[in-house]
């Protein structure tokens, strides 16, 4: 279960996740060459480039809804190259995505509440006779939930369907989804994309706030400059399919081949990806 300990004390800069060499081809396309990458324990990375650089088919391998064409990826020590999707978020590896898939229907609370329950996956039996265990699983569970509505400032809209929120507040949602899976790392795909200036700041704040009380990796693929510059240790930069660079935020904002790549290039909108 996630811990209010921070894990990066425990474990240093112990790696968490490691990929290398991965290669996404699509027919005769190639989406991504040769990218790796090695993440430490509670370290917040950033990957940013032009639309098309491939960062969506990067969260797309490292969460399991693409298989690589080469490469393999690690978690601590164990290769999930091969594992599907459920078992890598039951290994601890969560994700939002690009275009925001929540139950638009279903309020937040209960948006969450089957987070929870699809990341436990009990059978019916407990459910039907309603077990100390159950009960107890239950207490626990809106324990939980409570804690993440405070964290990422839900409580008020807690009650209010999904689907008609604003847009800074559906995006928390898909956060605090992504938390009820008990992550080591969490994957965010453009959180920031279509949020007004003060949605942005309590963004900000909100990746800070789930870093520091859980120590969680956050890996972070966005477009706006400034989230990205306040929220990451160290940022990777895509360009066409390979990394063209990674290092500090600050020497990544200076660097003459990113303002080039990336800087230069007009941002064209955010395209639904997934
Ligand atoms: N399922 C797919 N089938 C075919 N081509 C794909 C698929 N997914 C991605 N691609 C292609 O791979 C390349 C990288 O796409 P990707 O979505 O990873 O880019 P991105 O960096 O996330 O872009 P954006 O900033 O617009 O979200 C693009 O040329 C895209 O068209
Ligand atoms: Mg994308």
């Amino acid at each position: 279960m996630l811990s209010a300990a921070p894990r990066q004390s425990e474990s240093g800069a112990r790696t968490l996740l490691k990929a290398e060499a991965l290669e996404k081809r699509f027919g005769g396309i190639t989406a991504l060459a040769d990218y790796s990458v090695n993440m430490g324990r509670g370290e917040l990375l950033g990957l940013i480039g032009p639309n098309g650089a491939g960062k969506t088919t990067v969260f797309n391998l490292l969460s399991g809804v693409f298989k690589p064409s080469a490469g393999r990826i690690l978690l601590g020590d164990r290769d999930i190259t091969a594992a599907r999707p459920d078992r890598r978020a039951a290994l601890g590896i969560a994700r939002t995505f690009q275009n925001i898939r929540l139950f638009a229907e279903m309020s937040v609370i209960d948006n969450i509440r089957v987070a929870f329950h699809m990341h436990r996956g009990r059978g019916l039996w407990p459910t039907l006779v309603h077990t100390p265990a159950f009960r107890r699983a239950e207490r626990e569970m809106a324990e939980r939930a409570a804690e993440f509505l405070e964290l990422l400032g839900l409580q008020d809209v807690r009650r209010e369907r999904a689907g008609n929120l604003p847009y800074g507040l559906q995006r928390r949602t898909e956060i605090a989804r992504a938390l009820a899976a008990d992550p080591q790392l969490i994957l965010l795909d453009e959180p920031a994309a279509g949020m007004n200036p003060n949605e942005t700041d309590e963004l900000i704040a909100v990746i800070e706030r789930i870093h520091h009380r859980y120590g969680l990796a956050v890996f972070l693929v966005e477009h706006d400059m400034k989230v990205v510059m306040a929220s990451c240790d160290r940022i990777q930069v895509l360009d066409r399919g390979r990394v063209l660079c990674e290092g500090r935020p600050a020497d990544i904002r200076k660097d003459p081949r990113v303002i080039e790549a990336y800087l230069g290039t007009p941002r064209k909108g955010s395209r639904a990806g997934s």
